[in-house]
Formats: structure tokens, sequence, C-alpha cells
């Protein structure tokens, strides 16, 4: 939200300086910054990773117990997600005066092991802090409601999208035409229903939904609804749904030159850059991934983004909208870290 970036957000206080909500904010430097990645956006809020804390690293796991198998076969969004993490570890330690290096899978015989990320209180500073994007990620939300449709994205904001990051080989192509919106809308309504039509695929959603870990409303119901539309063969739930995600005035897509595990952690270090920019700009933003997630409709997508070569690994919606009720939930932060004996 655009407000006075010197008071703490709404529905939040301070602590040390730090911008928090909820009872819980832990004394330890280290941990305070665990407790910022954690707020990072995740593949149905499945929060795959854990944190292992050094005397001067944090070391970033992937939670193979909380992979998508069957939505996310080859963990493409998994690692999307830990990239997520990965960044707002950077940029509450950018906030907290440290400098932070990153070392992607540092130890070749472990590939559960995604990332370091050194920490050293006063150290040399990356290339490209973002202390000021510490505020918003206390008030970032994934946003499922209807777009404006007579507001588009300023100039000014798709150029302080574009230019908010630099990863790797991640680019970010947007997507403002009509005709092709409403295609790449057809084609997610189709890629819906082709997953929903598979029952594993029901069936891990069940799975998650019933662990409380999505706990969102909106995916709740749209499990009822393309449930009841794929039974009765309905297809005006398919109409509304198209016209709900065709509302956005933009759609935005990162893609990278290669498809290696790094590339897909880094589009997502790039993401959340992007939320957190969306966010201080008072834009909604909405990840719409399954069309990424059947072969047949990513082809589509390519094709409608003229994308050659390069890999399509994160799909988005922008624009104004209603802002959401109220953050999702996260797993307690004892259960996501583990400390290591530390000095200092
Ligand atoms: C890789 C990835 C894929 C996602 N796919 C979708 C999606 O298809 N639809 C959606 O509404 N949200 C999607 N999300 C957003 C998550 O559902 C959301 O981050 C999570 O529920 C936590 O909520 P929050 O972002 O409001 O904190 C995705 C997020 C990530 C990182």
């Amino acid at each position: 939200m655009r407000t006075d970036p010197n008071l703490p957000p709404a529905g939040s206080r301070t602590v040390d300086g730090w911008f928090v909500t909820g009872s819980e904010f832990p004394s330890d430097p280290i941990e305070r910054l665990v407790h910022y990645a954690r707020l990072a956006p995740s593949i149905r809020n499945s929060q795959p990773w854990k944190f292992v804390l050094g005397s001067s690293s944090i070391d970033v796991f992937a939670d193979r117990a909380r992979w998508l198998s069957v939505a996310d076969g080859d963990r493409r969004e998994m690692h999307l997600s830990l990239g997520c993490a990965i960044e707002s570890l950077r940029i509450a330690a950018d906030f907290g005066g440290y400098g932070t290096g990153l070392q992607y899978f540092p130890m070749q015989s472990d590939e559960t092991l995604v990332a370091r990320v050194s920490v050293a209180l006063g150290g040399p500073k990356r290339a490209d802090p973002a202390a000021d994007l510490l505020r918003s990620m206390l008030t970032r939300r994934t946003s499922r409601k209807v777009f404006d449709t007579a507001q588009p994205v300023g100039d000014k904001d798709k150029s302080a999208l574009y230019s908010c990051f630099e990863v790797g080989s991640v680019s970010l192509h947007f997507l403002s035409e009509r005709t092709a919106l409403d295609a790449l809308a057809a084609l997610e309504t189709r890629a819906d229903a082709m997953l929903f039509a598979k029952p594993e695929y029901r069936a891990e959603l069940a799975h998650w939904v019933g662990r409380g870990a999505l706990g969102t409303s909106w995916l709740m119901s749209k499990i009822g609804q393309l449930a009841v539309g794929y039974l009765r063969g309905s297809d005006r739930i398919a109409r509304e749904d198209t016209e709900r995600v065709a509302s956005a005035p933009l759609v935005c897509l990162l893609t990278t030159h290669h498809d290696q595990r790094v590339d897909q952690i880094q589009a997502g270090e790039a993401y959340m850059r992007i939320a957190l920019v969306a966010e201080s700009r008072d834009l909604r933003i909405q990840p719409v991934s399954q069309v990424l997630e059947t072969p047949e409709t990513r082809a589509g997508v390519a094709e409608i983004f003229g994308l050659g070569e390069r890999t399509a690994q994160h799909l988005f919606r922008l624009g104004h909208a209603e802002p959401e009720a109220g953050p999702s939930t996260r797993l307690p932060l004892d259960s996501i870290m583990v400390r290591m004996a530390r000095t200092g």
C-alpha cells in the first residue's frame, strides 16, 4: 500500500525498528531474517522450505515432504517458491544492515540444499539492496479479486516492475493486447479443465486443503466449482472463470534462457521483487500457474508471447482491484528452522 514509509503498515507494530505483525517475533537477529522469509508466496501455500542457521550463514533446504508431486511433477514451482523465500531473506538482511552473499547448491551431493546465504552484519552490501521493500512484505497478498478493467497498469508502474530486478537470465514480458489476453484466458480455462479431470490432481489438492495449508476460501470455492462443472459438463462455470481471468489489464511472464534449477530459483527471486514493488505501488498480483502445468497449454503460452527458445517460468496477472481481506496462514517458525550451535 502506498503509505508513509516512516510509519508501520496498518495492523502492525515495530520492534527495534522492524515492522511486525502477530505476536511471534524472534529476539535473535538472524532468526528475524527467517521470520520474514517465510512470508514469501509459495505454490498452493505449501511453504516447501527449511532454514538451517549457522554462525554466519543460513542454508535454505527444499522440504520434499511439502512438494506437490502431481501439480508440480518437475518441481519447477517448488524451486520458484524457494527463490521467493531466498529473496525475502535477503531483503530482510538488507533492511537489518547485513551484507549477504548467495551460493546456489553449495553441496553437489545434496540437491535439497538449494542455497547458502552468507550474512555479515555491516559486511559488503549486494549490488542491488532493497531494504525499502521490507514493509511491503507485511501487506503483500496474492489477489483473487476481479480486476478493474477500466484501470490499466500505467507506463511508470510497468517500468518500475521491469527494472526492479536483475538476476541471471530472467526476463519479464508484458501482454496487454485484448485479443491476446482473451486467448490466454481461454487457455487457462482449458488447463484448469484438463487438470481437474485427473483424479490424482483433485486428490492432491484435497490433501493440501485438508492440511489447512492453503487457507484460502478462493481455492476451496474454485475446487468446488470445477468439480461440479467437470461432473456436469457445464461450460457456464468455465466461461465465468475465463471472464474473471480476462479482467486483468496486464498479464506478465517471467522467462529464462535455460531451464536448470538455478533458473527456476532465480525466476522466483525476480517474482518476489516484482510482487513487493507491485504492492508498494498499490497494484494487485496473482500467479496463474495451471496453464504452465500442462504441456499443451504451456506450448500455447509460448506462442502467444512469441518466446522462441526461452522457457516460460512464471505467469501472473496484474492490475487494480479491491484489497484481500487478510493474510494466509504460515507454518510456525520453529517447524521450519533448525539452529546449529552458533557463536556470537
Ligand atoms: C510458484 C507459485 C505458483 C502459484 N500459483 C498460483 C495460482 O495458480 N493461482 C493463485 O491464485 N495463486 C498462486 N500462487 C500464490 C499462492 O497460492 C500464494 O502465494 C499462497 O497461497 C500464500 O498466499 P499469499 O501469497 O497471499 O501470502 C502461486 C505462488 C507461487 C510462488
